[in-house]
């Protein structure tokens, strides 16, 4: 039921202040400032001999998972490693043996995934599930792990799945920071600001009606580009798998460096890009890369943190967000991209929800 939505995808975005929570929900303990997660079902010793982490996953779950390579080295400091799922299954990585495996899905039939954790199995590697759907195959044959809790998405392009990921992952992030390294009192920040993620969410919806008009004004591009850096790289090129997807328009995301190793011979006046550039530890890199595309007349799109002015006097238009610490920062950036594909698919006529050539679960090889 879409309510009072006109598609699923719109809906599901909007879910997002619940959806948060809901990944957080009756996880996080105060008392002593960590998150719990039963599911896993590994005792603190178990996780405290963790070597490496693996996480593995296709399309969107895939970005949520390169997300959570920086958020676990930075908060756990494990050495974290992603695969695409398709390729971990044929890949034959030499992992160690204390090694966790993560397998993320939110349908949890996704036949690569599936392989991935079959393979991962067979190679003796505890292998955990992060699934949306309870009922699925990969939530019943995986040895633990996390639900999601977001309720059904029926959208083809994911979008309260990869929140609820990043969520998550945030979580496996705390409880292993907490066992090695992490102090009560960063533990219980981090718990702050993972509560005050869901109203933050709610102020960049308010913006709907700005980012349409900004997707009216792009809709014509042929090609767009997606930039960023650090834990906004993986969610550039969510912003550009988005993009594709549903509105049919070009587009590839890079880390925002990598521009001028070939990327930056794209950029026109006709081409578009988005630039996801909070106030992060890389604000200043990423306004360099913004110079250089204006050097070359391209448009400059800005994901923002409010209050800041800098940005405005280098970027044809601004989308902003409220100001969050870097590893949570691609829960809030990721929203504004989601509703610029949605947008400008919407203004193109195309099927948001059912878009050509693609099916919700890919089941098959
Ligand atoms: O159900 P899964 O999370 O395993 O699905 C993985 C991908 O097929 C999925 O994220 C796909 O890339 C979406 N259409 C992206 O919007």
């Amino acid at each position: 039921n879409k309510g009072d939505f006109p598609h699923y995808m719109l809906k599901e975005i909007y879910e997002q202040t619940e959806t948060i929570q809901d990944a957080m929900r009756g996880r996080l303990s105060r008392e002593e400032a960590t998150s719990k997660l039963g599911g896993l079902e590994m005792t603190n010793a178990e996780l405290r001999s963790v070597e490496r982490i693996i996480l593995t996953g296709c399309g969107t779950a895939s970005h949520a998972a390169m997300v959570g390579e920086y958020i676990i080295e930075e908060l756990a400091h494990v050495p974290t490693e992603v695969e695409f799922a398709s390729e971990f299954r044929y890949r034959n990585m030499p992992l160690p043996k204390d090694s966790l495996v993560f397998v993320i899905s939110q349908s949890g039939e996704t036949a690569d995934t599936l392989a991935a954790l079959r393979e991962s199995q067979r190679k003796g590697h505890r292998t955990l599930g992060v699934c949306n759907n309870v009922a699925s195959t990969i939530a019943r044959e995986s040895d633990g792990g996390v639900y999601m809790h977001a309720g059904p998405e029926i959208g083809v392009a994911a979008t309260k799945s990869f929140t609820s990921q990043v969520t998550i992952l945030t979580l496996i992030g705390l409880l292993l920071g907490r066992i090695r390294h992490m102090s009560t009192t960063e533990g219980l920040r981090i718990i702050d600001e993972l509560e005050a993620i869901p109203a933050k969410v709610a102020k960049i919806l308010e913006q709907t009606d700005h980012i349409k008009k900004i997707a009216e004004k792009y809709s014509g591009a042929h090609s767009m580009m997606f930039l960023g850096r650090q834990f906004n790289y993986p969610v550039a090129l969510e912003g550009a798998l988005k993009m594709k997807e549903i509105s049919y328009i070009h587009a590839s995301g890079h880390p925002s460096a990598e521009l001028k190793h070939g990327v930056i011979a794209l950029i026109s006046a006709d081409v578009p890009s988005v630039f996801i550039a909070p106030d992060d530890s890389v604000f200043e890199k990423n306004v360099s890369n913004i110079e250089e595309v204006r050097a070359r007349k391209g448009p400059i799109i800005s994901i923002a943190t409010e209050g800041n002015t800098k940005i405005e006097k280098v970027s044809d238009d601004v989308i902003f967000i409220p100001p969050c610490p870097d590893f949570l920062s691609p829960i809030l950036t990721s929203i504004p991209l989601q509703l610029l594909a949605y947008h400008t698919a919407v203004t193109l006529g195309c099927d948001v929800d059912k878009p050509r050539n693609l099916a919700k679960s890919v089941t098959v090889e």
